[in-house]
């Protein structure tokens, strides 16, 4: 059995030495956080799939106290990219068999996927580190929820690590599928484009909120436009809807290209009147300059 403790790790953590074992139960390996992710999303729906999709999301991995970290980030600031080991804290359970965003060819056993729905609920994402402020490193790309606890930091080695020829399983099928004209192709043939208006509004939400919601929108439509409850996608009429947070994309398909028409509030005209949710007064003035886009 795994174990994750919550604590401060002050006894019998790190730097003592002590094997990573439980003495009441040979079986177990306690794993003890080193630190928690710090980024804007809350839940997990809110989260990018992949580091790639969060290149603009900028976090931070803030580490425990007291316990020598300062000691061992020394010599980290030289390197461009971390790979984090952490904890799905948010899952409960793992399946066998899960059907991943782009996969076109049903469900895949969960040791082929990137699912965070694993029996031992770890996660790795490689992201880019931009520079390290005493227990701090502020990062971009990450595909955590707010609170993930951080179980280990590793330097991104390019000469051991990267092997851009190497096969890519299953995604392939999806490859193929699209050069044979067949289902929609997630991976990465599809062009984004933002009309004026759609862009002027992407801009206008990442002022006020911070949310980069253009580079969003862009990393999760080059997927592609098929309705995906992972990717928040929605056919409406002869359009499409994406969900991003609280946002919500129009966006029509036009041969391989993605046209995104407008951004619209995702909240229901009843709740914007009312609600005191922290973050609606952005869609209030959203609304206010755009009232065509009320909901
Ligand atoms: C597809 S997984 C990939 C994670 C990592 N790059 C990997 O390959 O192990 C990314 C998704 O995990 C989910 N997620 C992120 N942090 C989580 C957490 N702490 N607990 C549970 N789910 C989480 C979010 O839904 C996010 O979109």
């Amino acid at each position: 059995m795994t174990q994750l403790r919550h604590d401060d790790g002050s006894d019998g953590a790190a730097g003592d030495g002590s094997p990573a074992g439980n003495a009441d139960d040979p079986g177990a390996l306690r794993l003890v956080p080193i630190g928690l992710v710090r980024t804007s999303m809350a839940t997990k729906v809110e989260a990018p799939r992949q580091p790639a999709a969060a290149s603009a999301e900028t976090a931070r991995i803030e580490l425990l106290p007291n316990r020598n970290f300062e000691h061992a980030l020394e010599d980290l600031a030289g390197w461009d990219y971390l790979w984090v080991i952490y904890w799905f804290h948010l899952n409960e359970g793992w399946r066998p068999k899960v059907l991943p965003p782009r996969s076109t060819t049903g469900r895949k056993g969960v040791f082929a996927t990137r699912s965070p729905h694993r029996p031992n609920p770890l996660g790795l994402s490689a992201v880019r580190l931009e520079r390290i402020e005493g227990l701090t490193l502020h990062v971009r790309g990450a595909d955590m929820v707010d609170g993930t606890p951080v179980l280990d930091l590793k330097p991104y080695v390019p000469y051991t690590d990267a092997h851009p020829d190497a096969r890519s399983g299953w995604l392939e099928d999806a490859a193929r599928a699209a050069q044979a004209g067949t289902p929609p192709d997630p991976l990465g043939a599809w062009q984004v484009h933002l009309e004026p208006l759609a862009a002027a509004q992407a801009d206008w939400v990442r002022q006020r909120t911070g949310l980069p919601l253009r580079e969003r929108v862009e990393a999760t439509l080059a997927l592609g436009p098929q309705p995906n409850p992972y990717r928040r996608i929605k056919r409406e009429g002869e359009a499409f809807r994406l969900a991003i947070r609280d946002w919500r994309m129009r966006f029509a398909v036009d041969g391989r290209e993605l046209r995104v028409l407008e951004v619209r509030s995702g909240y229901r005209a009843a709740r914007l009147a009312t609600a005191e949710d922290p973050g609606i007064d952005a869609h209030r003035e959203f609304i206010n300059r755009w009232p065509s886009q009320a909901p």
